[in-house]
């Protein structure tokens, strides 16, 4: 079996699932980092694996949850591969509070790509907005369940009888799905910020300027990926943001949610 791992993963807890993910379908499983902004700019174009994929090959597409939502950038890129009927396990990653639609809309996405979708997951982890909200996660019980997860879709691979089922799986979500809300804020930079440009480098959509690293684009949709490369911890979230935030997930931040597999 060959499997190749799609993964958008701004503050990193995506791609720690999708490698475990991918690493017990097969331990040369192909790592492909959709939020590098090398890969979004293009110069690294994107396509299916294979031509004509085999039966035991396997895709896995795994992203985060951005207000119930696929985060936009995230749904062009895999909008650009295509999937030539290949097998799929999606997964959504999410911050403790909920999925909504997102795996749905992720799963839309794939079957319009032409892959057949046989296996779904919605896995928690830390908040990438206030790590405090399901802090520590995912952790060494959340791997193990994604290393079940992969044990799973593996038996469904091997199985013929499971051979050219699309979507035989019920995945929790609306059409047409939730709007998603203009961005209105951008990270705060603190005068710890040295103008390093680490931020800068690893932006998946190129909102902060090489020549000005301490300020930030209207391309920005908050990822939040330049507060977790920075070293100095100098781009955080705006205060009036963390505190809205903050008393909105107040009742969840420490309730350990279960992670959840269709298969
Ligand atoms: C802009 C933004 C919106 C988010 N929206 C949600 C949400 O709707 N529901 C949720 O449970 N978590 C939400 N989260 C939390 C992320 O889904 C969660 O932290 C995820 O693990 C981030 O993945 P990453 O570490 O790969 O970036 C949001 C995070 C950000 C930055």
């Amino acid at each position: 079996m060959s499997a190749y791992v799609y993964h958008f993963s701004p503050a990193g807890t995506t791609k720690r699932i999708a490698s475990v993910l991918g690493f017990a379908l097969d331990a040369d499983a192909q790592m492909i980092d959709l939020a590098d902004p090398a890969t979004l700019g293009g110069e690294h174009p994107v396509s299916a694996p294979t031509g004509k994929p085999e039966d035991s090959d396997i895709a896995v597409f795994a992203v985060p949850v951005f207000a119930g939502r696929v985060p936009q950038p995230a749904a062009a890129m895999i909008s650009r591969i295509r999937g030539n009927g290949m097998r799929a396990a999606s997964v959504v990653v999410y911050g403790n509070r909920d999925f909504d639609d997102a795996l749905v809309e992720l799963n839309d996405i794939l079957a319009r790509q032409g892959f057949s979708v046989i296996a779904s997951g919605a896995f928690i982890a830390r908040h990438s907005m206030l790590p405090a909200v399901a802090a520590g996660r995912p952790d060494t019980e959340d791997c193990g369940d994604a290393e079940a997860f992969a044990e799973r879709i593996a038996e469904k691979l091997a199985s013929a009888a499971e051979r050219g089922v699309s979507t035989p799986i019920d995945i929790p979500g609306n059409r047409p799905y939730k709007e998603s809300p203009a961005a209105a804020w951008t990270p705060s930079v603190t005068d710890d910020c040295t103008l390093c440009g680490i931020c800068a480098i690893n932006c998946p959509v190129q909102a902060i300027p090489h020549d000005a690293p301490n300020t930030t684009g209207q391309t920005c949709f908050q990822c939040m990926r330049c507060a977790s490369a920075c070293p100095e911890g100098a781009r955080v979230l705006p205060a009036p943001v963390a505190a809205m935030i903050s008393e909105k997930l107040a009742p969840i931040a420490t309730v350990r949610k279960p992670n959840q597999v269709w298969v």
